[in-house]
Formats: C-alpha cells, structure tokens, sequence
C-alpha cells in the first residue's frame, strides 16, 4: 500500500504540470480526490492493513493527501493570476487617472438654497403649492379685484378650465393660512411664477420667486424691516444700501418696492429693484377667515407681513450678468463659470 500511495503522489506531481484550464482542473482533483478516486480507493483499504502498520500507512495517506491538495491550492492561484494579467493586459497603471469633470448647482439654484438657508435660520419653513393655480388662491383671496390688470389675460396664462399658471408664489400664503393649524405662521415658498410677456433680457415668461410670510398676534413694520435688511446683507454684504419705497399690492398694506444701490464699474450708481413687501392687508385675512371654520386668522386678533423675491434678479445682481435668458439657454460656456 505504501508503493501504491507513493506511486499515487509522484503520479500527481508529474501530472499537474500539464494542467492548463480549471475544467482539466477539476478532472486532477476529482481523479484523485473525488469519491472514486485514486486515493479515495487506496484510503479505503486502510481497514484491512495489520494494526502495527496502521501508525506508517496512515501518515503517508495525509501526507500524500496534502500534497495533492497543496497542489490544486496552488494551481488555482496560478491559474486565477494568469485570468487576472489577461484582463488588464495593455493597460498602463502608472498613467494618470482620467479626470472626472466635477458637477455644480445652476447659478439659480445656488441662490435660490442660499436664500432659503438664511431665511431657515430666522426660523422660517419651507411651504409649498402648485404652479397650476386657480383664481381664488392668485387673485381673490388675495384682495385682487376682478378689473386688475395682473388677471388679464394679456398678463396671465388661463386654461380653458379656468384655471392659470401662478402669476407669483403669494398664492402659497393663501394655502398656507388656509391649513395652519396654529399660530405664528412663519414660511417661505419657493418655486416658478409665470407671466405673458415679451422675452428680452429682463423680462421672461418663468421666472423663479422666494414667497415669505410672517403671521402671528403682534407684527411690526419694524419685524419686516429688520428681517429683510438682515436677508440682504446675508446676502449681499452688510454694507449694501437697501431703500423701502412706498408702493402698492392689494394684498399688502402699506406695501413697499426694495431697491438695492448697485455699483457698476464704470457706472453711476444707481438703485434697482429686488422685490415687494407689506404687511399682510386685512382684507386677506378676512377672505382666509371666511374660508376656514375657527377664528385662527379673525383679521381683528392678528397682523403679519409678507414679501416676494426674484430670485433671478438676485443671481443677476450677484453676479454682474446682463441677460436673463443665459439663465435658460444651458450653455456650458456661461454654466461652468459658476461651477
Ligand atoms: N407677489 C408680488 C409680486 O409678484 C410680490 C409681493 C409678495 C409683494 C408679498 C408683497 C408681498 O410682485
């Protein structure tokens, strides 16, 4: 037995080194190790072996069989390493690595999160509404008489169902009044306004808006001003120059337009206009009153205020660009320079 077991194990070592595949692999292993093989046998007539011999026998049976197995172990990896220098046969590691061009927000989108960040840390939150709108959350609600040149339908896209693309983000302040469940309300609502306009440089028919409304027992003029001058020069630096000029909204009273003065190189200084603001116009409050079933917004019990942002004029502002539309034309040539 020990003959066959020896003969077994120069057989092996003589016969691995042809083996090129794992499929003749496999046929190695299973012709020595698998349940009818070679050794398989051999171990089998370890039973008839006289006892003294057991002791020698059995040691070369392990033996033989960690060779064979150290065999195939070996083979494998050879085999695996030979697999794997072919796959990358022809590749230079030590090239440098392709670089991988690097994304960036859209310059609206910028400005729009940071004005929503500054916003958020005055305890504002995000409130939402949809773009395709009806009359009463864009205009009557609003304090907007049926004559008013915004519902015109110049001014404003209509659906043959009657229903409108928002003309701005105050309808947000409806819907919001309308679901509150307490008081303060404090929100503000991004998100696309649309108006029938001439397309040029600064005039689009979308647009992208930053709606804020503050609602609670006592509000000051004093609580709008601190808060949009804080916004601004968050956003602008402190020194910028901010202007509350007395205009009119019919959901605001008194209602103001913000200008900012810009330096241009160059240039004069001049003021131009970033956006509208008021103190919520009792009248809104009652059209929210006669919608809802308690007295949350009774228009005698609370006072708030509200503005409207463009936040494309704020990016413009920022970043001295002359045309609206390179906002909308996806040109890499101008997106890449905010990257
Ligand atoms: N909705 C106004 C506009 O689009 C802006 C505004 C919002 C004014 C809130 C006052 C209060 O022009």
């Amino acid at each position: 037995m020990l003959d066959e077991l020896s003969s077994i194990q120069s057989d092996a070592l003589a016969a691995i080194e042809s083996i090129d595949s794992e499929s003749s692999l496999e046929e190695f292993r299973i012709h020595y190790l698998g349940k009818k093989g070679r050794l398989t046998a051999t171990a089998a007539g370890m039973r008839d072996v006289a006892k003294e011999d057991k002791r020698e026998i059995g040691q070369k049976l392990n033996e033989v069989r960690t060779t064979i197995t150290g065999l195939i172990d070996t083979r494998t990896a050879q085999l695996d390493a030979q697999k794997d220098a072919k796959a990358v046969a022809g590749i230079d590691p030590t090239l440098p690595a392709r670089s991988l061009p690097q994304g960036a927000g859209h310059p609206l989108s910028q400005m729009l999160n940071r004005a929503v960040d500054t916003l958020h840390q005055l305890g504002f939150a995000i409130a939402e509404g949809p773009e395709i709108e009806d009359e009463w959350h864009c205009f009557d609600a609003l304090n907007t008489p049926e004559d008013h040149p915004a519902r015109n339908e110049k001014d404003t896209f209509y659906f043959d169902s009657g229903k409108l693309l928002r003309t701005h983000t105050s309808t947000v302040q409806v819907r919001t009044m309308e679901g509150a469940k307490t008081l303060p309300v404090r929100i503000i609502a991004p998100g696309s306004a649309f108006r029938r306009d001439e397309i040029d440089a600064t005039h689009s028919i979308s647009f992208t808006q930053l709606e804020g409304l503050y609602v609670a027992e006592e509000v000051s003029l004093a609580d709008l001003k601190g808060t949009l001058e804080y916004f601004f020069h968050s956003i602008f630096g402190k020194d910028t120059e901010l202007r509350f000029r007395p205009h009119f909204f019919p959901f605001t009273e008194p209602s103001f337009e913000i200008d900012i003065k810009l330096h241009t190189a160059g240039k004069s200084a001049r003021w131009i206009e970033i956006a509208g603001c008021g103190m919520v116009d009792p009248a809104v409050f009652e059209a929210i009153h006669s919608q809802r079933k308690d007295d949350l917004f009774s228009p005698d019990q609370v006072s708030g205020f509200a503005f409207g942002l463009g936040i494309d004029r704020l990016a413009m502002i920022q970043h001295g660009i002359p045309d609206l539309r390179l906002f909308s034309e996806n040109d890499l040539r101008f997106l890449n320079q905010f990257a």
